[in-house]
């Protein structure tokens, strides 16, 4: 196994704690895939039962939404780690995992996993730290996503130009200064009407017949326009109803999915730390020394 294997692994914060002939040692046992670009390393739902590390190239992780639209969560570098999800859950893949480039990845099985964690305990805080980063990158695309599904943008990228015209009448007849530009025009065509102005004549004099037909239709036309836009907001406010509940059911998985791997990682501890108590309070028998620390208080 050349070195350069073994220098690469050292730069996985989670095998940080790994002395030289651990880090080789594991450098040799270590399956290696490779994979061309554009080729899928696994897809959503496969089972799994490794992770990767990525030691050249450059691997995209993405989910389909429920509108079958393609959601990139993470891209993994050389150094960095993916797939530990299905390692720690034992459920199937949670995203799709494809090579950007060529690219040549680390296989890093249960096995791998329990036995640096049954050596260097502290390990799995780093696995902890990356779950952390995983929540974080995904609280970032679900705040990002709920911006680039703005329920106004959304629709009103499919106005009409009937609808946009309706939108418009009935924001200006539900404007204040078209009241008063109303009961300006209705006072001046009044007055004018009356003939009381000398040398003014009135071409549409009392009852107003003219006015009242001009103002009779107007009132139709305004009142279809605002049924329209009414309706257009009630759909606005279905689509916004529709993504908020999206929103919160992905939220709402992600975080289920997030705590039950959590758990996960936290019963493996307490087992290797349970097995590391178990072996010192044997040697300490053996050797007679004071008694370490009971299981039960491990939780
Ligand atoms: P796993 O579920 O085994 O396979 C897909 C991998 O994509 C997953 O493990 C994680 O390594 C990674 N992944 C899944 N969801 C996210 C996310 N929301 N943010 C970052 N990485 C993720």
């Amino acid at each position: 196994m050349p070195i350069s294997n073994a220098n690469m692994l050292r730069n996985v914060p989670l095998f940080a704690l790994l002395d030289n002939d651990e880090i080789t040692a594991l450098a040799e046992q270590m399956e290696q895939q490779h994979f061309w670009a554009g080729q899928m390393i696994f897809q959503q739902g496969d089972p799994g039962e490794a992770m990767y590390v990525v030691h050249s190239g450059a691997v995209e992780l993405f989910i389909r939404d429920r509108g079958g639209e393609r959601v990139v969560v993470d891209k993994a570098e050389p150094g960095d780690l993916f797939g530990e999800f299905s390692l720690l859950d034992q459920q199937p893949r949670s995203a799709s995992a494809k090579a950007t480039q060529e690219t040549l990845l680390f296989v890093v099985d249960r096995t791998d996993l329990q036995r640096l964690f049954a050596v260097h305990p502290d390990a799995a805080f780093d696995m902890l730290a990356m779950l952390s980063r995983r929540i974080r990158s995904t609280d970032a695309l679900v705040s990002e996503r709920v911006v680039a599904t703005n329920p106004n943008e959304a629709m009103n990228t499919r106005l009409t130009i009937n609808q946009r015209l309706a939108d418009l009448f009935a924001m200006i007849a539900g404007d204040m200064r078209f009241v008063y530009l109303s009961a300006v025009w209705f006072a001046v065509w009044i007055i004018w009407n009356l003939g009381i102005i000398p040398g003014i004549e009135p071409f549409d004099p009392f009852p107003f017949g003219l006015l009242t037909m001009i103002v009779s239709l107007e009132a139709i036309f305004m009142s279809i326009f605002v049924l329209v836009s009414q309706n257009r907001q009630a759909e606005r406010d279905k689509v916004r109803n529709d993504i908020e509940y999206d929103i919160n059911i992905k939220a709402e998985l992600e975080v289920r999915a997030l705590h039950d791997k959590v758990d996960v990682l936290q019963e493996l501890m307490i087992q290797h730390l349970r097995e590391m108590n178990s072996n010192v309070v044997r040697l300490q028998t053996q050797t007679g020394t004071s008694p370490a620390v009971k299981n039960s208080d491990l939780g």
